[in-house]
């Protein structure tokens, strides 16, 4: 009950304090503006356009810009979709998907003798598609009766070992060090050899030479750290001060080395990247840049087409899927999106959610500057209680990637997540972490926002979207326990009575 009235007050801070970026943003834009013109045209033009946007864009972008920078919650279309015949995509390509789903074949028996709890998915690390008609109609409803598509969840806020999205890139950037260890250590002999082996006194003790090391705001590192420990690996996880101290002591637990950083945190991730280029023993798993935990993530993209014709559901022009995703780095969304398209092809459709203060991927999207601008740069916090989410920059190679995937990206206040997590909990019955609550803004923003309907409009997905199955991709949350999520629905409730801060337009 503390954590949620503390929760509250932070929430009451930071409503004050998007006004207050509001106000900021403003005086950054008019202070620098000429007078002529509009302030977004103006912003546009600072931030020297035409990095990869397509010049036609141009003109429609300059004003979200200059809403982004108020931190005022909104729907953008991306012009920039391509229209994906899935062979234009750019690397990492489909051989590296079917390497990267054989690479998590073989391990599976391993998996499971480390993880009991992956048996009854024969070591598979995999999250229920969920139906979710209640929540459907809660969301008919919070919109008037606009919103009518059909919806689901895909629940990796319960992905069995770290309990979140980034246990898919985490384990699997793991598992592709150790494979590529064992084989040059001789534990394996290839790629026939039984891998249960590797979880035997001698491979653990030649494991145990090396020193994993990844930066994270949480749950890369939680995921990065119990699967290195399970395997013997040495670990590190570079933390902010801000990221959950339970998700620290949980990594100290089971014997990872902790560092915090308390200034500049993408500093010490480059810190740790030419460490770990210097000495072979220590192998940096990179946030930003790792094509591994790309492709683990894309894994979950590729799956989920059998996930749904298990349930008679064929994705195509008669039945569009719309994708609501998490971003934070990009690396969960982008991955996830880049093997959806592989799999599905070009009726699925990928929407991007983002915190109000971080919204780090539409940023570099609408303004064409990809990782070169960060969301500080237009005057917002980066900032947010979605802490998986609060990231100010994007992946270089994603947000290129993301560039031509994404039909869209809509942005959520804080208060928003905590409305959605409540609803979530009353409707399915589901507990997430606020940042995976993000995604279900996406409904509202669909058909609430002038730019989400002419998109849905664009991509046919019919009257209140009702053509489309949505699925909405939770996140994190598993592990939490019952009294952190009580505690966020205690807030939730709070807020709920509170006289709100403004809706999202
Ligand atoms: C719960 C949760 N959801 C979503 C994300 C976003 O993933 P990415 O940073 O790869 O975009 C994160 C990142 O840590 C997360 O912890």
């Amino acid at each position: 009950m503390l954590i949620g009235v503390c929760d509250g007050r932070r929430i009451a801070r930071r409503r004050k304090n998007e006004r207050h970026g509001h106000v900021r943003a403003k005086a950054h834009i008019t202070k620098k503006h000429s007078g002529r013109g509009d302030p977004g045209a103006f912003l546009v033009a600072s931030l020297h356009l035409g990095y990869f946007l397509p010049m036609n864009a141009r003109s429609s972008d300059s004003r979200v810009l200059s809403r982004l920078a108020t931190a005022e919650p909104l729907f953008w279309r991306n012009p920039g979709r391509a229209d994906l015949a899935i062979g234009a995509l750019e690397p990492p390509g489909p051989e590296r998907l079917a390497e990267a789903t054989g690479r998590l074949n073989r391990f599976a028996p391993l998996l499971m003798r480390l993880f009991p709890e992956l048996r009854p998915a024969s070591g598979l690390i995999e999250s229920g598609l969920l139906d979710a008609p209640a929540l459907g109609r809660r969301f008919m409803r919070q919109t008037d009766g606009a919103f009518s598509g059909r919806v689901f969840i895909k629940a990796d806020h319960a992905l069995p070992v770290a309990g979140s999205i980034k246990a898919r890139g985490g384990v699997y950037a793991v598992l592709r060090l150790a494979e590529e260890i064992a084989f040059s250590e001789g534990l394996l002999a290839g790629e026939g050899d039984d891998y249960v082996r590797l979880a035997e006194e001698k491979a653990v003790r030649v494991f145990g030479r090396y020193r994993l090391t990844t930066g994270s705001t949480g749950n890369l590192g939680l995921s990065v750290g119990i699967m290195a420990r399970a395997l013997g690996f040495s670990a590190t996880v570079h933390m902010s001060v801000e990221a959950k101290v339970w998700k620290k002591n949980l990594l100290r637990r089971i014997g990872a080395l902790v560092v915090e950083h308390a200034g500049d945190y993408a500093a010490a991730c480059a810190r740790a990247r030419r460490e770990a280029a210097a000495d072979p023993m220590i192998r940096f798993i990179d946030d930003e840049n790792s094509e591994d935990l790309f492709l683990g993530y894309a894994v979950a993209g590729l799956r989920l087409k059998k996930q749904l014709e298990d349930r008679g559901i064929a994705a195509g022009a008669q039945t569009p899927l719309v994708l609501h995703l998490p971003c934070g780095v990009g690396g969960a969304p982008g991955g996830v999106a880049y093997g959806a398209l592989h799999s599905l092809g070009e009726h699925v459709h990928i929407l991007i959610a983002e915190p109000v203060q971080a919204p780090c991927m539409l940023l570099g999207l609408a303004s064409g500057k990809g990782a070169d601008i960060g969301v500080t740069d237009i005057g917002l916090s980066g900032k947010t209680l979605a802490d998986g989410l609060a990231v100010a920059r994007p992946s270089r190679f994603v947000s290129r990637l993301m560039a031509r995937m994404a039909d869209g990206c809509f942005t959520v206040t804080d208060e928003e997540l905590y409305a959605s997590l409540l609803n979530l909990y009353e409707t399915e019955g589901l507990e997430v972490e606020p940042s995976s609550a993000a995604v279900f803004s996406g409904a509202a923003r669909l058909v609430q926002t002038p730019e989400g309907r002419a998109f849905a409009q664009a991509a046919d997905l019919g009257e209140g979207a009702s053509r489309a199955i949505h699925v909405f991709w939770t996140s994190g949350g598993a592990l939490l326990g019952p009294r952190r999520h009580a505690a966020f629905r205690a807030t939730a409730r709070e807020l709920r009575k509170a006289p709100s801060s403004g809706a999202a337009s």
